[in-house]
């Protein structure tokens, strides 16, 4: 009887709840971020226009490739387009996750590459991939 009483497990009931009340902030806080970084198509080619049209269209080469179909596709095939031999040589295939990463820094996707240009806003990478993802 006595030593239920002392049951040396009592401290394990309000640990537990402080651990808990630990975890609901961050388990709150995901779904919130991840759709924060959701892409709006939208918002993504008006970025395109202010930022990425200075050297890239969807339908021409320019400084840059032509973007038309660029999802799914093997970096450096367009076909006319003078690519660095980085770019050409790589096998990085433009998923949109391949996409986020370039458009952080490209350098670290494709060491030895020529485009000059990051985007520095998540939110705005998201929303340009999105778009990119539009252009078939
Ligand atoms: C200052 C000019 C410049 C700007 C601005 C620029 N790019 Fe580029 N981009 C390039 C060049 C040059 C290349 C070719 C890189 C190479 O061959 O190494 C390139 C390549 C790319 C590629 C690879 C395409 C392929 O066919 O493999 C993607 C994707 C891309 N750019 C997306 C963007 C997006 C999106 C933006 C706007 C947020 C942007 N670029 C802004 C110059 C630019």
């Amino acid at each position: 009887m006595r030593r239920t009483a002392q049951c040396p497990h009592r401290w394990a009931v309000p640990v537990a709840a402080l651990l808990c009340a630990a975890c609901w902030p961050a388990l709150a806080a995901e779904p919130a971020s991840a759709k924060a970084l959701a892409g709006n198509a939208l918002q993504g080619k008006a970025i395109y226009e202010a930022k990425c049209s200075a050297c890239h269209s969807v339908d021409d080469n320019r400084v840059g490739p032509k973007h038309a179909g660029v999802v799914g596709r093997k970096a450096g095939s367009v076909a006319d387009y003078d690519y660095s031999s980085a770019v050409q040589q790589s096998r990085v295939v433009w998923t949109q996750a391949n996409l986020l990463r370039w458009l952080t820094e490209p350098e670290q996707v494709i060491p030895g590459q020529k485009m000059g240009y990051r985007l520095g806003v998540a939110q705005e990478r998201a929303d340009v991939v999105q778009y990119l993802a539009t252009l078939k």
